[in-house]
C-alpha cells in the first residue's frame, strides 16, 4: 500500500530517502508533472520503474540532476550550446540529450548512446537530489500511455495499486506539462524532440537567429529519435477524445445528440471556441478565458482527468488552439490523447 508523505516531516522524509537508497522507486513532485523516481545509476531500481509503470523497455527515462556539475560523470562531453541552454533554462523544464558514459545503464536509455538530462526546479525534488547526492531517473508517475499526474492524488490513483510504496506531496504542479526534450544536432542547429513546458519561442529568444530550431512533425522524426513518443499517449481511460484541428471541415459529422452527451474543451476562449460553445454541450471547459498559455497549460491534464471521471460526459471534444507558445505542447498532448 502506498503512503502519502509530508516532505516537511523529518521522519517521513528519512523514510523516502531510505526507500530510494534501497532501490525502491518513490513518487516525487516536479514543477512539470509528478515523477516516479529511482537512482539512475542503479539498474535494479530502474527495472522497478519499468515494472511499476508497465512501461515497455524501448521507452527511455529522463535523468534528473542538481546542475551541470552533477552531470559531468554521466556524459562524455558538454558542448558550448549545451552549456548555454543549461545556463539559461536549468533548473527548469528543459531535458537535454547528451552522449552518455557507462555510468548510465543501457536500461535507462533503452539502449541508446544518448541520455536525456534535466535539472528540476521543484524544491522537494531538489532536496532529494541533494540529500542522496545521486542522479534520479524519473518518468511521469502514470501507468504507460495514460494521463500524466499533476497532483499527488493523481499519482496515488495511477500507481498506488501498482506497488509503489511512497508518494511525496508537493502541491499542484506549477507548469503541468512535461519538459521540452531537445537534442543538440550541431552548434547551429537543435531539434525539439518533444514540445513541452519550455516554448520554442523562449528557446529562440535565448539562442538568437544563428541557431536553427527544428521541430519534429507529429509522428515522424520525433518518434524515431524519441522512442517514447508513441502516437497514442495521454489517452483518457474511459472516454473517446476527438481533437478537432479544423472545425469547419470536421463539424458536420456531429449529431445534436452527440453534442448533448459530450464535453467541449478549449484551451482558450478564442473565436472558434466562442462559436462552438453555443451548442448544447453537457459540459464546457475553457482553460484560459483571456487566452494566456501559462494559465491554460497547468490545467490540461487535470481537466482531462476530471472529464474522464464525469458521468454526464460520453465523449470529449477538444478544439485545436493557436500553436504559438505553449499552444504547441498543448495541441501535441490533445492530438496524442485522441489517438487511442
Ligand atoms: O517533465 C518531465 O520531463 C517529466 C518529469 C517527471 O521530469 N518526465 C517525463 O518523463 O515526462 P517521461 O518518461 O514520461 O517522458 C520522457 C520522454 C520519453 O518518452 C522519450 O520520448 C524522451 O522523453 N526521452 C527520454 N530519454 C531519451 C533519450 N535518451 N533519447 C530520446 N528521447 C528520450
Ligand atoms: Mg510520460
Amino acid at each position: 500500500m502506498a503512503v502519502l508523505i509530508d516532505p516537511n516531516d523529518a521522519s517521513q522524509w528519512s523514510f523516502v530517502l531510505e526507500l530510494l537508497s534501497q532501490g525502491k522507486p518513490v513518487v516525487l513532485p516536479t514543477e512539470t508533472v509528478y515523477g516516479l523516481a529511482a537512482v539512475a545509476t542503479h539498474e535494479p531500481a530502474l527495472a522497478q520503474i519499468f515494472r511499476i509503470k508497465e512501461r515497455p523497455h524501448f521507452d527511455p527515462l529522463i535523468v534528473h540532476v542538481l546542475d551541470v556539475s552533477h552531470a559531468r560523470h554521466l556524459v562524455t562531453k558538454i558542448t558550448p550550446l549545451h552549456e548555454q541552454l543549461a545556463r539559461a533554462f536549468w533548473p527548469g523544464p528543459l531535458s537535454l540529450l547528451f552522449e552518455k558514459t557507462e555510468q548510465v545503464p543501457d536500461l535507462c536509455t533503452a539502449g541508446s548512446q544518448w541520455v536525456a538530462l534535466r535539472s528540476p526546479e521543484h524544491a522537494v525534488f531538489r532536496r532529494a537530489l541533494k540529500d542522496l547526492q545521486k542522479p534520479l531517473a524519473a518518468p511521469s508517475a502514470n501507468r504507460f500511455g495514460r494521463i500524466s499526474p499533476t497532483m499527488a492524488s493523481h499519482a496515488l490513483t495511477e500507481l498506488g495499486p501498482m506497488g509503489v510504496e511512497a508518494i511525496v506531496h508537493g502541491g499542484p504542479c506549477r507548469l503541468g506539462l512535461e519538459s521540452t526534450v531537445v537534442k543538440v544536432l550541431s552548434q547551429t542547429q537543435i531539434h525539439i524532440l518533444r514540445p513541452g513546458s519550455l516554448s520554442r519561442e523562449h528557446i529562440a529568444e535565448v539562442l538568437g537567429p544563428k541557431v536553427e530550431i527544428v521541430v519534429s512533425e507529429q509522428g515522424h522524426g520525433m518518434q524515431m529519435e524519441s522512442p517514447g513518443l508513441s502516437q497514442s499517449h495521454y489517452a483518457p481511460r474511459k472516454k473517446k477524445l476527438h481533437f478537432v484541428e479544423n472545425p469547419l471541415e470536421q463539424w458536420f459529422e456531429w449529431q445534436l445528440s452527440d453534442v448533448r452527451s459530450s464535453a467541449l474543451l478549449c484551451a482558450y476562449a478564442d473565436s472558434h471556441c466562442e462559436t462552438y460553445r453555443q451548442l448544447p454541450w453537457a459540459v464546457v471547459e475553457v482553460l484560459s478565458q483571456s487566452c494566456i498559455d501559462t494559465e491554460a497549460a497547468p490545467k490540461v491534464f487535470q481537466t482531462l482527468r476530471s472529464l474522464d471521471e464525469n458521468n454526464k460526459v460520453q465523449k470529449i471534444v477538444v478544439l485545436k488552439c493557436s500553436d504559438s507558445g505553449l499552444g504547441q505542447a498543448m495541441n501535441d498532448r490533445f492530438r496524442r490523447a485522441s489517438q487511442k
